[in-house]
């Protein structure tokens, strides 16, 4: 089947002559969940507001359902949901208004029963008389997101959705998301919380400067990446170790009652198994032993890092 979106050698410089993409490809596929990670400045809004055809491209081509965002743009909008980073909502109109006319902008006809469920998911049912002014910010947000649904559509951009929210609003926001994504809807979302990506994304892309330096399977990317260690507790502190295990690689932690060895997942050998022999040759007694992987903030920063 052919991807949702289709990126091609996007390019984005500014008036004034700074280039905020530099040929940026990527495709998403229908029905995943891709967050987009990176710092500030590194081009996410630009990317989205991009592919929704509010940016105009200096160089290269969208394609969302098949349909040229530029020679085509009405029906690729058509596809598009776009939650974008800023709140921007009408304070004195009601909650239903406000999806309602969203709808109407799309030149969708009216649909009441469409409208209730999207505010029934979004658990914004029972304030639908409200004033968008009577709402918390989470709240907000969660209109901002009935209203992108509000027509229907088949990809949903969510711009930095948990930024500036609480800890319990942000896990909230990602039943949402897992709510919708078994609705079918193609989702992605920019963030620069590394746990949110961890939690949510199937992929995750990584954007520094303009370009994007990788999009990866979630799971494949912090197996490949990752190195592991294995903390081997025993049961006599010791303060030096036999050269057989420093030569292993072996380092002593927590005042000589922990032995930390790292290795590379993808290695053919881990060494471990050696590495046991000469414990047991030493006399080395293990009380516990378990393993740690590192995670996808250690590998995000090594890769922005390497780009800079
Ligand atoms: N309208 C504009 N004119 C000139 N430069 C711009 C404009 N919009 C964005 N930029 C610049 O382009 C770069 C990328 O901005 P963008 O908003 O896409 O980053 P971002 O990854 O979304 O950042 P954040 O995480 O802060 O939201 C920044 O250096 C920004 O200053
Ligand atoms: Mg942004």
């Amino acid at each position: 089947m052919a991807p949702i979106v289709e990126v091609s050698n996007l390019t984005k410089t500014y008036k004034g002559g700074f280039q905020a993409l530099g040929g940026v490809n990527l495709e998403i596929e229908e029905g995943e969940i891709l967050a987009l990670l990176g710092p500030n400045g590194a081009g996410k809004t630009t990317l989205i507001s991009t592919i929704c055809g509010i940016v105009t491209p200096t160089a290269g081509s969208v394609r969302v359902g098949g349909h040229d965002t530029i020679t085509d743009y009405r029906a690729a909008r058509s596809l598009i949901g776009l939650v974008p980073q800023e709140l921007t909502l009408e304070p004195f109109e009601t909650v239903m208004n406000t999806v309602r006319l969203s709808r109407g902008l799309f030149g969708k006809p009216k649909d009441d029963a469409h409208i209730e469920k999207v505010l029934r998911q979004l658990s914004l049912w029972d304030k639908k008389d409200n004033k968008i002014m009577m709402l918390s910010g989470g709240m907000k947000r969660r209109v901002l997101i009935a209203k992108a649904l509000s027509h229907e559509p088949r990809v949903l951009f969510l711009d930095e959705p948990t930024a500036g929210v609480d800890v319990e609003l942000r896990r909230d926001m990602w039943d949402v998301v897992e709510e919708l994504r078994k609705t079918g809807v193609t989702i992605i979302l920019t963030t620069h919380y590394i746990e949110e990506a961890e939690a949510i994304a199937d992929r995750v892309g990584v954007i520094a400067k303009g370009e994007i330096l990788l999009v990866q399977d979630k799971a494949e990317l912090m197996a490949q990446m990752g190195q592991k260690q294995l903390q081997i507790d025993i049961a006599t502190p010791v303060s030096t170790l036999p050269v057989s295990l420093v030569d292993r690689g072996l380092t002593v932690e927590e005042s000589g009652t922990r032995l930390i060895y790292t290795y590379d997942t993808r290695a053919e050998r881990t060494g471990i198994t050696a590495l046991l022999n000469d414990l047991q040759a030493e006399n080395i007694q293990m009380t516990d032993l378990s393993t740690t992987q590192s995670s996808l903030e250690e590998i995000f920063v090594g890769l922005v890092k390497e780009s800079a």
